[in-house]
């Protein structure tokens, strides 16, 4: 299995995870009429899916969690958010059961570096960002070894981190292009307004309140909506800081494509002791892949690469499958352990990800996030 881009799309290959659009199956894996759909993923927002084809045999690309039950905690989170922002009395117990799902697959996967593989439209942005910030965050409470009880109050607070953007005017916060300094404060309610409207639900535990109110806190006091900073800060929210960012910078959106894994990975550390905890990028760092099984690499060599499998605790030499040489023709392909070949490098990664211009592809500035 691997990730192309939908402008790769060949009739030879077949679809090998399932694609939902508003919680609806909207293709299911092993249809093999892609080159068909390109068009209509485009129109969602879809820019890669992944696919077998001959030259993936075999590639497996570990998730955290299942497909399933990932899309059956979008729809509950839906529901659950969209009651709770409407003031109704909405009932958290299906939110409360998908947690615990979520927690059991997270706790399975131990011994592995993962990748989030969510395909998803872009209009369904914040519910499937909010899963994988809940999941970020799961996986580095599993590394600091926090109670089970403690997991739940981290994935109840990912889940329902941003929900005070749901009530907020669409066009401002899903618009392209950058804020201006009036559309970033207005963004930065966002916090504020989820916070007020949770406080009012006696189901939601205190922890999950404080993570959708402290999440922009930075640990030198440059965040918000309080500026608090170091150990003034819960550990929730230094948490929750870092997945949601890992998670923003790694996504389609409107106004940029996704950084690939390495490069959020590099402003995380960046931006260590600075925004960020050190020893918790260090330790997120660790339960991730930095350069993702089924996604393609250029090697120092100048040949093109599909990542086949990880070499735990090196997460920058993974072993490869070579499938282009140097002047891109297609090769039989072979395969090079990066962990015995020290001499050859991965200079770039995620190549199906990119847009033609290489050159403006990494914003210098963030200018005003919209994390
Ligand atoms: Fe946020
Ligand atoms: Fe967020």
């Amino acid at each position: 299995m691997r990730l192309v881009s939908i402008s790769m799309l060949t009739p030879d290959m077949v679809l090998a995870r399932s694609i939902y659009h508003n919680d609806i199956l909207f293709l299911s894996a092993g249809n093999a009429d892609l080159p068909r759909y390109a068009e209509r993923f485009c129109k969602m927002g879809i820019r890669t899916v992944y696919v077998e084809d001959g030259v993936s045999e075999g590639i497996e690309i570990p998730d955290a969690i299942k497909e399933e039950t990932r899309s059956t905690c979008k729809m509950v989170l839906r529901n659950t958010l969209k009651g709770c922002i409407a003031g109704e009395n909405v009932s958290f117990k299906q939110l409360n059961k998908s947690i615990e799902d979520i927690i059991d697959e997270v706790l399975k996967t131990e011994d592995i570096q993962v990748s989030l593989n969510d395909i998803g439209a872009v209009d369904e942005y914040t519910y499937q960002h909010s899963v994988s910030v809940a999941v970020y965050c799961l996986l580095m409470g599993r590394a600091l070894k926090l109670p089970r009880k403690h997991l739940t109050y981290l994935a109840m607070g990912g889940l329902i981190h941003d929900i005070g953007k749901i009530a907020m005017d669409k066009e401002i916060m899903f618009q392209q292009g950058s804020f201006t300094k009036e559309e970033y404060e207005y963004a930065k309610l966002h916090v504020t307004f989820g916070y007020q409207k949770l406080s009012e639900n006696s189901m939601i535990p205190a922890h999950a309140k404080m993570i959708a109110y402290s999440h922009h806190e930075r640990i030198d006091g440059s965040g918000y909506p309080l500026g608090k900073k170091g150990d003034e800060l819960h550990l929730f929210s230094k948490i929750a800081a870092i997945a949601d960012v890992y998670d923003a910078l790694t996504t389609d959106r409107c106004y940029r494509p996704k950084w690939p894994a390495y490069k959020a990975v590099d402003y995380l550390i960046e931006n260590s002791g600075t925004h960020f905890s050190p020893e918790l990028v260090q330790i997120f760092i660790k339960q991730i892949a930095i350069f993702p099984n089924g996604s393609m690499v250029l090697l120092s060599t100048g040949e093109t690469a599909i990542v086949k499998d990880q070499n735990r605790g090196l997460p920058y030499r993974p072993i490869v499958r070579v499938i282009k040489d140097a002047q891109a023709n297609e090769i039989t392909p072979y395969e090079i352990d990066l962990l015995h070949k020290l001499n050859i490098t991965i200079v770039e990664s995620e190549l199906e990800n990119r847009r033609n211009n290489v050159a403006g592809y990494y914003p210098q500035n963030m200018g005003y996030a919209k994390e």
